[in-house]
């Protein structure tokens, strides 16, 4: 038999109670689902994806971003060429409120705090009641450091309103944004 001295213990007890109190942070929000059961971990490595785009509000600033799979079949010229996206491919819009930047000597904004990212992925198995597509949105609250499912925005993946407004695109496969050249 193994004995494990007491003061191991103690420190690991320490420990699962520190984690135990973390809200969900930078390191864990890969543990969370949208409310129609998709892991935000679909989604892992986001944050390094390929630009295809910016795009402006009044009050925000977002960047579009996707996977290779998907960026691969943009150069490709899809949709322009009629073709869709293949399996796999992955967009995300990450958004911001935008400020003033206030060291710069001409007047230009930046991003200001993060608000949310919403998610696409294509899975035409899966998501066949939706074009292929699976929609997800985790909400950025900045004064906790931490993403979230609630409120009204989040829940648009379950009553199919994010379906439903990129069925304008249908001819684009459901998809807004365009590459932009670079
Ligand atoms: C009322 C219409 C509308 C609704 C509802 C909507 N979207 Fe969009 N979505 C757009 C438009 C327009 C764009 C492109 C403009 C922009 O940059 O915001 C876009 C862009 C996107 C993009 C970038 C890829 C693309 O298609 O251009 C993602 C990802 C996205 N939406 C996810 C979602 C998710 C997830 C939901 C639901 C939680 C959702 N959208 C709900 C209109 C909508």
């Amino acid at each position: 038999m193994t004995i494990i001295p007491s003061r191991t213990m103690v420190c690991c007890a320490v420990f699962a109670a520190a984690f135990a109190a973390l809200p969900v942070s930078a390191e864990d929000k890969y543990a969370l689902k949208a409310p129609n059961g998709i892991p935000f971990a679909d989604f892992k490595g986001y944050e390094n994806w390929t630009p295809v785009n910016l795009s402006v509000t009044e009050t925000g600033l977002k960047l579009i971003a996707a996977n290779d799979v998907m960026i691969k079949a943009y150069r490709s010229g899809i949709p322009g060429n009629g073709k869709p996206f293949p399996e796999g491919a992955k967009i995300a819009k990450i958004q911001w409120t935008r400020k003033d930047n206030p060291e710069a000597p001409f007047a230009v904004q930046v991003t200001d705090k993060q608000q949310f990212v919403e998610l696409i992925e294509k899975d035409s198995k899966k998501y066949a009641g939706t074009h292929g597509w699976g929609y997800a949105e985790f909400i950025y609250d900045p004064a906790k450091d931490s993403f979230n499912t609630e409120g009204d925005d989040a829940q648009r993946v379950v009553n199919g309103a994010c379906n439903t407004c990129h069925e304008i695109v249908a001819g684009k496969d459901f998809i807004f944004t365009s590459y932009a050249h670079r």
